[in-house]
């Protein structure tokens, strides 16, 4: 490859990738990359203009106005910039997360971002979660990781967050996203959401983050033969 390590991890929503995916960065020195970010800044965007996010020729004509950037802050937590504006907290309304689903159904959103994503695994030792990364973006990875959990588990975990943030909502709707989301990222026709043939698969309905994240560190020690920094002689 090119020198650099790629870890691919790839499920439905709320099933933890993130937050297992920035704790692996920590303690194994990855850059995390959150591809999901990226797909909520263009949904952002769309909803912005008002565009029709599921009308492909409409939101495609925007795509070339859009300066997308990833950026790390001293602490390494990945900011995203939508021509030159932070919208990190902004990705993370509800009201994002469909429209992000929404605009990554669309192949011409899916090829615009492609290139961006590749580039980091080309700069970096990455773990990189997302959808299709372990079968479209990085199909060479060194480990790929399809990480799931049941849609309950997925939407209590998810109201929690969300309830955290003083958002207002209810375990029934955050549940009805959920299921809408996976019905969407796992029907649609381009780069649909699904396990790659040799990916390892890390069910967490059963088991909480700590749980979760040792079962992380005993795969990535199995197929890369790396420990986490603390660990190490
Ligand atoms: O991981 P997330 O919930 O932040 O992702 C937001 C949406 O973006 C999700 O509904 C599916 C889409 N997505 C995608 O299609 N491909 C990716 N690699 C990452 C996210």
């Amino acid at each position: 490859m090119n020198g650099h390590f790629a870890i691919a991890i790839d499920g439905p929503s709320g099933a933890g990738k993130s937050s297992l995916a920035r704790r692996c960065a920590e303690a194994f020195g990855f850059v995390y990359v959150d591809t999901g970010a990226i797909y909520r800044t263009v949904g952002l965007a769309a909803l912005r203009r008002g565009v029709d996010r599921r009308d492909e020729e409409a939101v495609k004509s925007i795509l070339p106005e859009l300066a997308i950037e990833m950026r790390y802050n001293d602490a390494g937590e990945q900011r995203m910039y939508l021509n030159g504006e932070d919208v990190s907290a902004e990705i993370r309304l509800p009201e994002v997360s469909l429209c992000a689903s929404d605009v990554s159904a669309l192949p011409a959103v899916r090829a615009f971002l492609l290139e961006m994503q590749r580039k980091m695994a080309r700069e970096h030792d990455v773990i990189m979660d997302g959808r299709d990364i372990g079968t479209v973006v990085l199909p060479d990875a060194e480990l790929k990781i399809y990480l799931t959990a049941s849609a309950e588990a997925r939407a209590e975990r998810r109201l929690k967050e969300l309830v955290n943030k003083g958002v207002e909502t209810s375990f029934e709707e955050v549940l009805r996203d959920i299921r809408y989301r996976d019905e969407q990222d796992s029907g649609r026709a381009a780069a649909p959401l699904k396990a790659a043939d040799d990916a390892v698969t890390v069910d967490t309905t059963e088991i909480d983050f700590e749980a979760s994240f040792r079962v992380f560190c005993a795969v990535i020690r199995e197929h890369l033969g790396l420990l986490p920094r603390e660990e190490r002689a």
